[in-house]
């Protein structure tokens, strides 16, 4: 065990949206924090280090776990937050589309996962949470989006094998399944078409997710659980 007592949690696509707020909510439950994307600012707060980097390198899981450990001393949780969603009709999707979804999704979960695992262990276990998309589980007719269930499906079913495969070592692994948010990644303009999709006939909030994952994160008895927060979507049309 390391002699460090805070609490450390790694939180990527932390630049803004969901990210940028998880960061701030893990700071307020008492952990240090490394937060990381390709634009990411240096922050003015000394728990917080940032690192700058393509999540779909495994190279920068290499960065963000060494400097995780350098600076901190110690990784508890994994917050798989960074991601990308391209929806379009299933063949117009490009090769250049699969290889950017799959990159960030995927293996930007896979690298970094795989890679803070054994400082996790090191700590007696540890959390490892992702987003995902409530599209998984409701596809939707007027959001095709095949590359989105496709990658975050993974997630989903992996996020319940890791649960498996460490459920007696400590690690507990979780999915956070949103509905449609209110961030950067919609343009305002998209509200009102993406409001209309869910059966409370409006949009989530970054804090609704963040509770979720903050409430993941002090559940000592949850583990495989893929949490949807979706406004009704995953309950049906
Ligand atoms: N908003 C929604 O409606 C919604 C719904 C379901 C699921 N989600 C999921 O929730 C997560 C966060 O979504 P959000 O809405 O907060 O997204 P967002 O506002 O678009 O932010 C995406 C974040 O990911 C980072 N990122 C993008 N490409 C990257 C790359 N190649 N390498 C490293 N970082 C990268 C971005 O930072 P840089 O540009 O600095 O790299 C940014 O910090 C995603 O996984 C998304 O799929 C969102």
């Amino acid at each position: 065990m390391s002699t460090q007592q805070q609490k450390v949690a790694i939180v990527t696509g932390a630049s803004q949206g969901i990210g940028a707020t998880l960061v701030e909510g893990y700071r307020k439950l008492g952990f240090a924090v490394v937060a990381t994307s390709r634009t990411i600012a240096p922050a003015d707060d000394d728990g917080v280090l940032t690192v700058q980097g393509d999540i779909a390198d495994p190279a920068t899981a290499e960065r963000v776990v060494a400097a995780a450990v350098e600076r901190f001393g110690r990784i508890d949780t994994v917050v798989n937050n960074a991601g990308i969603f391209v929806a379009k009709p299933f063949t117009d999707y490009t090769a250049a589309d699969y290889a950017a979804v799959t990159g960030i999704n995927v293996a930007g979960f896979f690298h970094l996962t795989q890679q803070a695992v054994p400082h996790l262990l090191a700590q007696g276990g540890g959390h490892i949470v992702s987003i995902t998309t409530s599209l998984v589980d409701s596809p939707d007719a007027r959001v095709p989006s095949v590359l989105a269930s496709l990658t975050k499906g993974g997630l989903q079913s992996a996020t319940k094998s890791l649960a498996i495969e460490y459920a007696t070592r400590g690690i507990r692994v979780n999915a956070v399944s949103p509905g449609t948010i209110k961030t950067p990644m919609h343009a305002a303009e998209t509200h009102e078409f993406l409001a209309a999709l869910h059966p409370v006939g409006r949009m989530g909030e970054v804090s609704d997710i963040v509770d979720a994952v903050l409430f993941l994160e002090t559940a000592p008895f949850v583990t495989g659980e893929i949490l949807h927060v979706d406004g009704g979507m995953s309950a049906g049309h």
